[in-house]
């Protein structure tokens, strides 16, 4: 038995986008066309509250599963963090699961970036960790084409403007450890976020993995393309505070 998870309320759009691979303007398309139902009755505003659990249905087919699944994946550079790619592989083809179109990344990664992707069918789950509300921690390490000025640190610890973002980025923690080298702890989750502040310091990254999602490690004995279900602790550990 799954440890209870808070119950949350989102809008339509954004649910269909959690728990599937489907964009919000892709979700707000299929609401159009009177894809989704709950109960048997048809949603049709993109905005209408529902439950993170509730049983919505896309063309009738539930997108819940009966005991919610949660796996860790060792993501290859090459391979899209999407359902489907009309010229890549996705990480979906990486799974030997059934249905496995119902399994949705909470937080996606770039195509060249490798490292720890976190994929499940619980919307519930993914929010807490992709919710810009909930703030959760990731670390990457990373190498850059120049090498890294030691002002960086502060700069990241104070925030940076990304470019076409009004925002200054949250507090990060930036720990050199080499020249073109480093770790950076992020509580956010922006598009191209971590290219994008060495960009906004002048600077590009050539590598980057992602080594943990909160308090969930990339569990080193995965192999490049391989992924394993998440302990009991790793799952709830979602829940905590910390
Ligand atoms: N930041 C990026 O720039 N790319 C990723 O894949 C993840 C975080």
């Amino acid at each position: 038995m799954s440890k209870s998870s808070p119950s949350t309320s989102l809008r339509l759009d954004r649910f269909l986008a959690t728990v599937t691979d489907y964009s919000r303007s892709e979700a707000k398309r299929l609401i159009k066309n009177g894809d989704i139902t709950l109960d048997g009755e048809v949603l049709s505003d993109p905005r209408q509250s529902v439950d993170a659990d509730a049983d919505v249905r896309l063309r009738g087919q539930s997108l819940r599963s009966a005991e919610p699944r949660y796996f860790m994946l060792n993501k290859p550079v090459d391979y899209v963090c999407a359902a489907r790619d009309r010229r890549h592989l996705t990480v979906l083809d990486l799974l030997d699961e059934d249905n496995p179109e119902r399994l949705h990344v909470a937080g996606r990664l770039d195509i060249d970036t490798t490292g720890l992707v976190l994929l499940t069918d619980d919307g519930n789950w993914s929010h807490a960790i992709t919710s810009p509300k909930k703030q959760c921690w990731k670390r990457y390490w990373l190498r850059t084409a120049e090498p890294i000025d030691a002002s960086a640190v502060a700069r990241f610890t104070k925030g940076v403007f990304l470019k076409d973002d009004k925002l200054r980025t949250q507090p990060a923690e930036l720990e050199i450890i080499g020249p073109c080298e480093a770790r950076l702890r992020l509580s956010e989750g922006r598009y191209h976020q971590v290219k994008r502040m060495f960009g906004a310091l002048g600077n590009a990254v050539v590598e980057l993995h992602r080594e943990a999602i909160g308090d969930i490690e990339l569990d080193e004995a995965l192999a490049e393309g391989e992924y394993r279900p998440l302990t009991t602790t790793e799952r709830d550990s979602v829940w905590s505070d910390g």
